[in-house]
């Protein structure tokens, strides 16, 4: 039975990877901080099948003691600060765990055990106000934000290690995916969640940041087939995985409210306190390395991840009034 490590099992991609890995037979070990509460909302109709180790990533010797105790075949490193716009607020917060962590996670299998193979969680957000259009894996990096700085690190770490140490270390770069189990700060849970909020009585209105800027959004349960399939390539390579279509924020409401038979012009409303100091304004993928090479393409498309977001927040809502 083939071993793998996830980092941030508890979020939204940790928990749709370990299903994942768990349908395809491996042992999983979620690796996670130790906090006040628990935080296992996402994996809690797994938790029997799968192990609970404690990590954290601004501390080298916890990567260390995981990595020799189940030298696994595998680890994904999805762990992150991932909220861009706190990385304005604590931006030496996302440059130690989302930059750092990286390092210390490769030094870790470097000295345990360098046949182990490394997954890197790399972003579209690297790109940030983009150089080209679509983009791909040469597309060059023009990051916006402190969050994106650090995952340009992350990223060239990952290669570093790979060209230095002769890694299998390899990095996907994802563009925005997006689920039910996504955070509610995120732009399409929080627009979801809000249309299920407003259908039901509970508000009147939805306070969003900038809507025309766009994304290449897909379902993460898609995405985490791909970052596997990294791991089982021939050879360690970096690899986009987008859609390839853009919509823009606006264009989410439109469809998220429609769905539910409102306008959402009349209940979306514009804040300045959701813009960004620097906005990422583009963004959509040339996904054609992943299908060409892994044979990975998505299989939600846009309308479709809308719905069923609107739908599972709707049923999520309804029962918290019940
Ligand atoms: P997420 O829901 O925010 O999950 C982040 C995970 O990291 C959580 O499990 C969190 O644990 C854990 N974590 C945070 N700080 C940690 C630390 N110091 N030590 C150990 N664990 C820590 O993110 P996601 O959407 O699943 O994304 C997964 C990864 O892909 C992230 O690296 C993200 O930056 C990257 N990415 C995401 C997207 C996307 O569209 N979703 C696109 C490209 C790249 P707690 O539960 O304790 O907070
Ligand atoms: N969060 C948020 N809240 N975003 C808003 C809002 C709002 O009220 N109103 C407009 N937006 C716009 C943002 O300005 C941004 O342009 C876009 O919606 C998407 O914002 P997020 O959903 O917060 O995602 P992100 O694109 O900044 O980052 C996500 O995707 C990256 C991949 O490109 C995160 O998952 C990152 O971790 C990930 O790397």
């Amino acid at each position: 039975m083939p071993r793998a490590i996830i980092t941030g099992i508890t979020g939204q991609d940790g928990s749709y990877l370990a299903e994942f890995l768990l349908n395809k037979g491996y042992e999983v070990i979620g690796m996670v901080r130790r906090s006040s509460t628990i935080t296992f909302e996402r994996v809690h109709h797994i938790q029997d099948a799968i192990t609970i180790v404690q990590g954290d990533l601004h501390d080298q010797s916890s990567l260390v003691d995981v990595i020799e105790q189940y030298r696994p075949e595998e680890v994904y490193n999805l762990a992150a600060q991932s909220f861009v716009p706190t990385s304005w607020n604590q931006p030496v917060l996302t440059g130690e765990v989302t930059a750092l962590g990286v390092t210390r996670l490769l030094e870790a299998i470097r000295l345990v055990n360098p046949e182990t193979r490394f997954y890197q969680a790399s972003s579209s957000e690297m790109f940030g106000k983009a150089v080209e259009v679509p983009q791909r894996e040469t597309t060059p990096f023009y990051p916006r934000s402190p969050y994106g700085v650090a995952k340009v690190y992350g990223h060239w770490i990952t290669v570093n290690y790979r060209e230095s140490y002769d890694l299998f270390a390899v990095s996907g770069i994802l563009f925005n995916h997006e689920s039910p189990r996504r955070g509610l700060e995120f732009v399409t849970r929080k627009i979801s969640h809000g249309v299920a909020r407003i259908k039901l009585g509970l508000v009147d209105s939805l306070r969003l940041g900038n809507l025309e800027a766009r994304r290449d959004w897909g379902y993460a349960g898609d995405y985490v087939e791909g970052m596997w399939l990294m791991l089982q390539n021939a050879t360690p390579k970096d690899y986009v995985l987008g859609t390839g279509e853009t919509h823009s924020v606006r264009e989410f409401c439109e469809v998220a409210f429609r769905h539910v038979g409102l306008d959402y012009d009349k209940y979306v409303v514009q804040d300045q306190r959701y813009y960004r100091p620097a906005e990422v304004d583009l963004l959509v993928a040339d996904p054609s390395r992943a299908q060409t090479e892994l044979g990975w393409k998505p299989k939600v498309n846009f309308q479709e991840l809308v719905s069923l977001m609107v739908e599972s927040d709707l049923k999520l809502v309804s029962q918290e009034v019940r």
